[in-house]
């Protein structure tokens, strides 16, 4: 069980948000870093866990500038003393987001470790044939081995690296279709997310005019992930549904336009 916190007055537990493909390069790890920076922009105590050896969302916290909202950030992979047991351990009592970064190659049966006590569960698609096929095994071991039901909107899909238009896309919108399980936001392939990234920033915290319309697609993740599971999600919480507070960098002379990425609109 993770440890009791509170928010306001109520003690409530952490929402705890797993992102999770065994796929590489899927987009767990910028999935997992944005929403970090989301909620800690919000105002909330957020935790990052990274559980990949590779080490990418900690290495991504190690950038991030001491003026921007702080994430706590727990390396998981240095600790060897079993998922569940050394989580609860290493989260701070008063916090009120978790994220977990989940690595490559996970075997199917530490989705049960890794899934265990998760409010919501993110599964990054990427457009291609290969990932596709990827996505449909990993699905059927979240619903058969971690025993993820449908029915209590715990998990859904996020459409990452998409470009609008391309045969590729439409067949993966077509192949989630079919799923019966959400899309909770179709991500578009863009530079933001490599400069931000670099910066160890989330796309929100880039220049405003700049990564518009990624706010948007994060507003709608952020919307499904508030939406009630298993458990009520604290009223406070809902403040987050809107965005954190408006980017607020100058635009960096570094940072060109991203041509190869407008339209900007889904
Ligand atoms: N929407 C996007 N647009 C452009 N680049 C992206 C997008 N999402 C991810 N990337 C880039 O794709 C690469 C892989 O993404 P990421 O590291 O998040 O995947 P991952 O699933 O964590 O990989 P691994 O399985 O190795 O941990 C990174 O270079 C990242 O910056
Ligand atoms: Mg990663």
């Amino acid at each position: 069980m993770m440890p009791m916190t509170s928010i306001g007055n109520e003690a409530v537990n952490p929402l705890k948000i797993v992102v999770l493909n065994p796929k590489g390069g899927s987009g767990k790890t910028t999935i997992a870093t944005n929403l970090a920076a989301y909620f800690a922009q919000a105002g909330h105590r957020t935790v990052l866990l990274d559980f990949d050896s590779q080490g990418s969302s900690t290495r991504w916290l190690s950038k991030r500038p001491e003026e921007r909202p702080a994430i706590h950030g727990v390396a998981m992979y240095e600790s060897h003393a079993g998922v569940t047991r050394s989580f609860a351990t290493r989260v701070p009592a008063d916090t009120q987001m978790v994220i977990v970064d989940t690595p490559a190659a996970l075997a199917k049966y530490d989705f049960v470790d890794m899934t265990r006590g998760a409010d919501k569960i993110l599964m990054p698609v990427l457009p291609s044939d290969i990932d596709i096929h990827a996505a449909t095994r990993c699905i059927a071991d979240l619903l058969l081995i971690a025993k993820i039901p449908r029915n209590e909107n715990r998990l859904a899909i996020v459409a990452n690296r998409v470009k609008r238009n391309t045969i590729v896309f439409r067949s993966l919108m077509r192949f989630l279709d079919s799923l019966d399980i959400p899309v909770a936001a179709v991500l578009r392939d863009s530079q933001n997310y490599i400069r931000a990234s670099e910066r160890g920033l989330g796309v929100h915290e880039l220049v405003k005019s700049q990564a518009k319309p990624e706010l948007e697609h994060w507003q709608s993740l952020v919307a499904w992930l508030l939406e009630p599971s298993r458990r009520d999600v604290p009223d406070e919480l809902f403040s987050l549904v809107g965005a954190p507070s408006d980017a607020n960098e100058p635009a960096a002379a570094s940072h060109p336009t991203d041509p190869a990425t407008e339209p900007s609109r889904f």
